[in-house]
């Protein structure tokens, strides 16, 4: 069985594609088999995997493939594809919605980036609602990302009183992550740095 993890928040531009693509090619380096589905209608994911993915190698020794599956049956999928992949990862559209329960059901592990800005955290009030209420199994993570030295210590407080998690390394501001929509790869400190900040298997 993969382990399945999504990316996910009620805002855009925090870092849900970047850190999902990072991620999945940390975890393809080691060898795994990562399938990123993309339910996300602006496709960034998918308009990724068409240009850089075949880079990668998917299936046999590890690889990242990327399904674009908007509009369709998310935990059908993740079903589908668990016995092919270790490690599938759904990125998610900008906005929550039904679909978002959907995948927050169907799910291992959540990760939620946050820029470092009271915004971004304001709008996380909205993604504690669907969370915390609810019995979830999957384990849920809000993780700063494109962080630059701002005091993260009021933010922190105020997304731990919403109930939720997060994890204790930030996501720095890189321009090697940014590489990632340039060369189809994400540098070497970026992928040191998602594999200590999410704990990648
Ligand atoms: N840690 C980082 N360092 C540098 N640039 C980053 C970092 N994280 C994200 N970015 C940049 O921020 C922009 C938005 O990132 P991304 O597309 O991953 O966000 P998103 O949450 O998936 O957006 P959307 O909500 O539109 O799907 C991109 O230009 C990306 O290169
Ligand atoms: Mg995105």
């Amino acid at each position: 069985m993969s382990e399945r993890w999504a990316f996910l928040h009620q805002k855009g531009g925090t870092g849900k594609s970047t850190l999902a693509i990072a991620s999945a090619q940390a975890m393809a380096a080691r060898g795994r088999a990562v399938l990123i589905l993309d339910v996300d209608y602006q496709g960034t994911a998918s308009a990724w995997g068409e240009r850089f993915s075949e880079a990668f190698n998917a299936t046999v020794e590890g690889g990242v493939e990327v399904r674009s599956l908007v509009n369709a049956d998310v935990a059908e999928n993740l079903r589908r594809f668990a016995v092919v992949f270790d490690i599938i990862i759904v990125d998610a559209p900008p906005t929550l919605s039904a679909l978002s329960d959907d995948i927050l059901r169907s799910v291992d592990r959540v990760l939620v980036p946050t820029r470092p800005s009271w915004p971004d955290v304001w709008a996380l009030a909205t993604v504690a609602g669907l969370v915390v209420p609810a019995t979830l199994s999957a384990r849920v993570d809000v993780v700063f990302n494109q962080y630059q030295n701002e005091d993260l210590g009021a933010l922190r407080n105020e997304i731990m009183e919403m109930g939720l998690n997060v994890l204790p390394d930030a996501v720095p501001r890189l321009g090697d992550f940014a590489e990632l929509f340039h060369s189809g790869f994400a540098g070497p400190q970026a992928i040191a740095v998602v594999d200590r900040a999410l704990t990648l298997p």
